[in-house]
């Protein structure tokens, strides 16, 4: 893996940290030994903060995985605002019912079970905001449905930008070259996509956030 921000200044930062909530530590501990790819810190924390900022009140999650995202939105969602979270492995919903009971956000988490290319085409209401983290080879087509069900004005979080480095990098190795030109194809397409004023941050592994024009 290549490094985007540098090892002393990560350490740094989460040194700083002043987080609270012991299920959110367990389940960072239980994504690593468990080899899960959840949301870096930073990443996790600069969601938190734009679903603070803008306030939306029907969210959508692409790929909630154990839910450790899901339950970081649920906490930062105002009172009547509501997730509504897409997740294909049994294996994975299983452990996210267990982590989303013990948080006490059930009634703002909504799972839906299935393949998100199945799901999303059949969803009659739209969304303010939607954080995109599912399968890299799915991101086009994600991202297509999703505008299609994005309010004017919404915004679109998308994660693993940055590929670990590997879409910036000159030489890639084999076992990346597949997934890293998905990503460089994927990252054309938002940044030139006239529906959305688009952006890509280094924050974690790369964050696009794009803000849908109409
Ligand atoms: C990177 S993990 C999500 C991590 C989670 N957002 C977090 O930060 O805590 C990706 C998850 O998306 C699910 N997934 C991938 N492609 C999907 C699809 N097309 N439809 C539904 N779920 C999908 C995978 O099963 C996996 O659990």
């Amino acid at each position: 893996m290549k490094i985007i921000i540098h090892p002393s200044q990560e350490n740094y930062l989460r040194e700083l940290r002043k987080e609270k909530n012991e299920l959110l530590l367990e389940m960072e501990n239980f994504a690593q030994e468990n080899k899960i790819p959840i949301l870096n810190l930073q990443a996790a924390e600069f969601l938190e903060q734009l679903i603070k900022i803008h306030r939306p009140k029907k969210v959508l999650e692409i790929g909630m995985a154990i839910a450790y995202s899901s339950i970081r939105i649920a906490r930062a969602l105002r009172k009547k605002g509501i997730l509504y979270t897409i997740e294909k492995s049994k294996n994975n919903i299983e452990q996210a019912n267990q982590y989303i009971e013990r948080s006490g956000f059930n009634e703002k988490i909504k799972i839906l079970e299935g393949d998100a290319l199945d799901i999303i085409p059949t969803l009659e209401m739209k969304f303010d905001f939607i954080f995109l983290d599912a399968d890299k080879e799915d991101y086009e087509k994600l991202f297509l449905y999703s505008s299609m069900i994005l309010k004017k004005g919404g915004i679109i979080f998308i994660d693993n930008l940055l590929w670990h480095g590997w879409v910036a990098s000159k030489t890639v190795s084999k076992p990346m070259k597949k997934s890293t030109q998905t990503i460089r194809k994927f990252n054309q397409l938002f940044m030139e996509s006239d529906l959305f004023d688009s952006k890509i941050y280094p924050i974690g592994d790369g964050i696009g956030v794009g803000i849908k024009r109409s």
